[in-house]
């Protein structure tokens, strides 16, 4: 289409680009970033994940130079060459080719056979997908690696997969065949030996991924609909690419502290006795909890901002009794209104003209959990702001959070036609532009709702999301089953979904679909202690998934890994702080520490949490061990406190109630006495476990709610250690302080360190040995501690 590149002018940031065929330009986002575009659909690009103010945009120099056969545009860290055809090649500074854009058109391999036949069995017969108006293939040298895309189906690795971006409920068994899902973040790294670089194609359209299946020679993305538009992120590092993706599309906010402990649910609990039931059985058996989550049976009806009277009389009351508990409440609002004259929310709704219509301007029908129901335009502002004024009618009775669910939309008759209209803030659109970002508009509507009323950080859980959507809202994987199949690729699908931005998610505990054996169930939340969010949660007419269903070895095996979280939760919590910094999420692939070390990055049935701690569960039924590869360094098995020098596989045992964990030599970790809810008590004395080594951390404590944080309403520790010959030395430190009601006292305890004598500041301090550790208590102020054998 393009043909031959016939000029170029530079307009600020951009650098505009003529050809025969049409025009486009490439955008400087930074030195690290090019953002190319064309303008197929409209004239400038309508982001709904990019915000005009996004960190990423930075003032920056380059140069543009006519060359041989091309334009070439140079940034501090990128050469850009700009060629006839609109093909763009990324070069690093010093020339080492990054990126390149295949010369040639597509040439999949051929499928041989007429599948007609298989089909008349019942087999889907496989398609190669079509040609596509916009696609941009890139050359592949053969060792590529691909990670993110969201939480797709497959290994972490996507290499010789292909994907759709198309929000999709499909409560099928997601297997490796389902090329979409609920999500659509159309962004991927690409890891090559020398450098990590991403690709965010921001068009919202259906977008199709092939990453290398149909011919090795290339990888491409491609559209039907919107504009050519894509963003070049270099590392080169893979951490360097999230940081900078995220700096682009916005970060996970520092969510509520409670929101990060246990959270039960089931679809449904209902009446309210039986959710006052499941509180009391949670207290009775001593198991942590923080949240009920109330799914729709509590609406009268299915209409949304409603409650049935008879099975749910006095939900302020019930939220009262369970607050007293320390327990919250969270209720499930889907987009689907009742179409059912004389229920206000439909009324108003009409009245104003907020839903998605037809053609005509009828308001289009189609059918969800209420039977005939109408779809809130959530692309227009007007009906953002109402969804979110109508958020109060839900806080006002007590509840604490918001759970988006069907929000693809889903639609029982059928898909929502192509043609089906939206205002779209002001330039109407249809159907095929509106849908993937519509899960990701309703959840920035519920985000700002909470925020108005509340003033406190929302807490909203989607299903439906595209890129960006993590600045409002955490996710979960949708209705999975109580498969071990998917136990297993929860791990894949959290850790790509971490490089893909969305710091805070999580999947059902336990399976959703399907009944959760007892094994199942214990390898499945020692899986769920160390993923963002926690909820266990199961279908209709499943067996019970609460943990006393089962038996005691269950029950106890399960307390013990929620116990195991709730300790840890300052970690969490810092990790949290760290992702609304710099956009790294608490769960980790292996491949994002260490990508010099190829034995990581296909490893997808272990992770990281954080960069401390590495969590290798059980998830095949029966199996009391396991191989663990360990990276480089010195590790301490959690258990046995056995310190084992890293860069090998070892094998570990993993009895029922264990979940293997490596701790890595340095590391000082902050951890919380057992409590049953957060705010329980007031922490007056932080842990902090020191296993010896080299190492720093920051420590952030605050209220837990509120945003004072962001004007310095909350204090900042930065704990060190250095080890050597015997001795340790250990510096606490409270680089900031505005937070009053903070710990008084550190409580340090050293791992497999058996001190003979302990000087603060110099001066002798009091300590305990017990079972070849050493404890200390601390000031909160601080201190430098040294410890000798
Ligand atoms: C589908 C959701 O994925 C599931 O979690 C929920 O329980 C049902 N809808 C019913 O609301």
């Amino acid at each position: 289409m393009w043909k031959k590149r016939i000029g170029y002018e530079k307009e600020g940031r951009r650098i505009n680009l003529q050809f025969e065929g049409g025009e486009g330009w490439i955008e400087i986002v930074n030195p690290w970033v090019i953002h190319v575009f064309a303008p197929l659909h409209t004239q400038e690009p309508e982001s709904r994940a990019v915000e005009p103010n996004a960190l990423a945009f930075e003032e920056c120099e380059y140069r543009v130079s006519e060359r041989e056969g091309h334009l070439e545009i140079a940034t501090e860290q990128l050469t850009v060459r700009a060629y006839d055809h609109f093909y763009v090649d990324v070069y690093d500074a010093s020339g080492t080719p990054l990126c390149l854009d295949h010369r040639g058109e597509r040439n999949p391999f051929q499928r041989r056979g007429n599948t007609s036949i298989a089909e008349d069995e019942g087999h889907t017969a496989m398609k190669t997908s079509n040609k596509h108006t916009i696609e941009v293939l890139k050359s592949m040298e053969g060792e590529e690696k691909f990670y993110g895309l969201g939480d797709k189906t497959g290994p972490l690795n996507k290499k010789g997969y292909e994907y759709e971006m198309w929000n999709t409920d499909d409560p099928s068994p997601h297997v490796e065949s389902h090329k979409a899902l609920y999500k659509s973040i159309p962004f991927f790294i690409t890891l090559k030996e020398r450098a990590a670089y991403g690709l965010f194609f921001d068009n919202p359209f259906k977008t199709f991924f092939d990453l290398g299946k149909e011919n090795s020679d290339y990888y491409y993305f491609g559209a039907d609909g919107g504009n050519l538009d894509y963003y070049f992120i270099h590392g080169p590092s893979v951490k360097d690419v999230v940081i900078r993706y995220t700096a682009l599309t916005g970060r996970t906010p520092l969510p509520q502290l409670w929101t990060l402990g246990a959270h039960q649910s089931r679809w449904s609990y209902a009446p309210e006795s039986r959710v006052l039931e499941i509180a009391e059985k949670f207290r009775e058996h001593d198991l942590p909890l923080d949240a009920i989550h109330l799914d729709i049976d509590y609406m009268d009806g299915y209409r949304v901002f409603t409650w049935d009277n008879e099975r749910f009389p006095d939900p302020v009351a019930l939220s009262a009794r369970l607050q007293d508990m320390g327990i919250r409440l969270i209720t499930i609002i889907d987009p689907g209104v009742k179409k059912d004259q004389g229920y206000a929310v439909y009324d108003e709704g009409l009245e104003k003209g907020y839903f998605a219509t037809d053609t005509d301007g009828i308001t289009y029908v189609n059918k969800v959990w209420p039977g005939d129901s109408v779809y809130p335009d959530f692309s227009d502002e007007p009906v953002r702001k109402w969804w979110a004024s109508l958020q109060k009618t839900m806080l006002d009775t007590g509840v604490a959070g918001i759970w988006n669910d069907m929000n693809e939309p889903a639609s029982f008759n059928g898909p929502l036609p192509d043609d089906v209209q939206f205002k779209n803030d002001g330039r109407p659109t249809d159907h095929r532009e509106i849908h993937n970002v519509y899960g990701h508009l309703m959840s920035k509507a519920t985000f700002d709702g909470l925020l108005q009323t509340t003033g406190k950080r929302p807490f909203v859980i989607t299903r439906a999301v595209y890129a960006g959507t993590q600045k409002y809202s955490t996710v979960w994987t949708g209705d999975n089953q109580s498969f071990w199949e998917h136990l297993r690729m929860s791990i894949p699908q959290l850790t790509n979904l971490g490089l893909s931005g969305f710091a805070f998610s999580g999947c059902d505990v336990g399976g959703f679909s399907h009944d959760a054996t007892p094994e199942l169930l214990v390898r499945w939340v020692q899986v769920g202690a160390f993923s963002p969010l926690f909820r266990n949660h199961t279908a209709i007419g499943t067996r019970d998934q609460e943990p006393w269903a089962y038996d005691e070895d269950t029950l106890n095996a399960y307390r013990q890994a929620m116990k195991l979280r709730y300790r840890i939760l300052p970690y969490l919590y810092d990790l949290m702080r760290e992702a609304e910094q710099t956009g790294l999420a608490p769960m980790r692939p292996l491949v994002l520490e260490y990508p010099e070390d190829s034995a990581v990055h296909e490893l997808d049935d272990q992770f990281l949490f954080g960069s401390q701690l590495l969590v290798a569960p059980i998830v095949e039924q029966g199996k009391r061990n396991r191989a663990v590869y360990l990276p480089e360094g010195t590790w301490i098995d959690d258990r046995t406190g056995e310190k084992i020098e890293g860069g090998k596989t070892i094998v570990a045992e993993a009895p029922l109630d264990v979940c293997p964990i490596y701790v890595r030599a340095g590391t000082l970790l902050p951890a919380y006495p057992d409590r049953r809810y957060v705010g329980e008590r007031k922490i007056e004395e932080l842990l902090l476990y020191v296993y010896p080594g080299d190492g720093e951390y920051t420590h952030f404590e605050d209220d837990g709610e509120s945003y004072d944080y962001r004007d310095g309403g909350y204090n900042e520790y930065k704990f060190s250690q250095q080890h050597q010959n015997g001795q340790l030395k250990v510096k606490l430190e409270h680089v900031h302080a505005g937070y009053n009601e903070g710990y008084t006292h550190i409580r340090t305890v050293v791992h497999g360190f058996t001190a003979k004598s302990a000087t603060l500041d110099g001066q002798p301090i009091e300590f305990e040995s017990e079972e070849g550790n050493t404890a200390i208590v601390v000031p909160a102020s601080g201190g430098e501690l040294i410890l000798t054998l």
